[in-house]
């Protein structure tokens, strides 16, 4: 793979929900080491193109490539083990489950043995001491943004290779989505390549390197996050103008 060629490329996908389609023609990508920003109103079909990439939906067009190789058909679990990993909207943890437990979850996709799931597990206790501190406590009973970190940490447990972040900091306190973004930055310069669909739309476009814009599951905008022409795509598709 050379820098010319992103490590995931999504090119022309089309899907939806049963036989009705609702994204068509959407195409970005994510390298390693930067984060690509999707935009877009609700129902633009942001969180669809993302199920998509992740296994969760089918594409009936287009194709999903990571690192070179075609994975648009593989199931979810093996897109995880594979290197994709996706953060779903609305903190989904299992929140009967314990922290520790929820942790075990995320290396399940991998089929590995439960002393290495145990590596992983405590591997994630290092990043996160907060969690570490809980480690018995029903998810549930976590905060907003703990919640949030869980489920980030345990879509890191795999040790992934592409994180997509579905809303990460919807619902959460101000202080708790600095440190949301910050973690996120973290992982950029740690070199993953981070697919994030935010409503914060200032504080996305500020820390992302590539934006995406949508608008009726249709791509209306790619460019440089930091661009002024960027910044006008996404208000202008905001307000409901139509994009040429
Ligand atoms: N489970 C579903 N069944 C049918 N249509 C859906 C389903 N989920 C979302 N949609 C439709 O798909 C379109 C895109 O939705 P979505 O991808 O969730 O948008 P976004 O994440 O950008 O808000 C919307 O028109 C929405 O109504
Ligand atoms: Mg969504």
């Amino acid at each position: 793979m050379t820098a010319q060629h992103p490590l995931l490329e999504v090119s022309s996908i089309a899907g939806g929900y049963g036989d009705i389609t609702v994204v068509r023609d959407v195409s970005f990508t994510a390298s390693a080491g930067r984060i690509t920003a999707i935009l877009g109103r609700n129902g633009a079909g942001k969180t669809t193109s993302l199920r998509m990439v992740s296994g969760l939906n089918p594409i009936s067009a287009g194709s999903i490539r990571l690192g070179g190789k075609d994975v648009g058909r593989l199931a979810p679990h093996a897109r995880t083990a594979k290197g994709i990993a996706y953060v779903q909207e609305g903190k989904r943890i299992f929140r009967q489950r314990s922290v520790q437990e929820n942790l075990m979850l995320g290396s399940y996709p991998l089929r590995i043995p439960r002393s290495q799931v145990m590596k992983k597990v405590e591997e994630a206790f290092d990043r996160f001491p907060a969690l570490a501190k809980k480690r018995d406590v029903a998810a549930g009973l976590l905060s907003g943004g703990q919640q949030q970190m869980l489920a980030i940490a345990q879509a890191l447990a795999p040790g992934p290779k592409v994180l997509m972040l579905d809303e990460p900091t919807t619902g959460l306190a101000p202080a708790i989505v600095g440190e949301l973004f910050d973690l996120i930055t973290r992982l950029r310069d740690e070199g993953l390549a981070v697919v994030l669909v935010e409503q914060a739309v200032d504080f996305c476009l500020s820390i992302a390197d590539e934006a995406v814009v949508l608008n009726l599951g249709q791509v209306v905008y790619r460019g440089d996050a930091k661009s002024a022409s960027t910044r006008g795509a996404v208000e202008a598709t905001y307000m409901g103008v139509e994009l040429a």
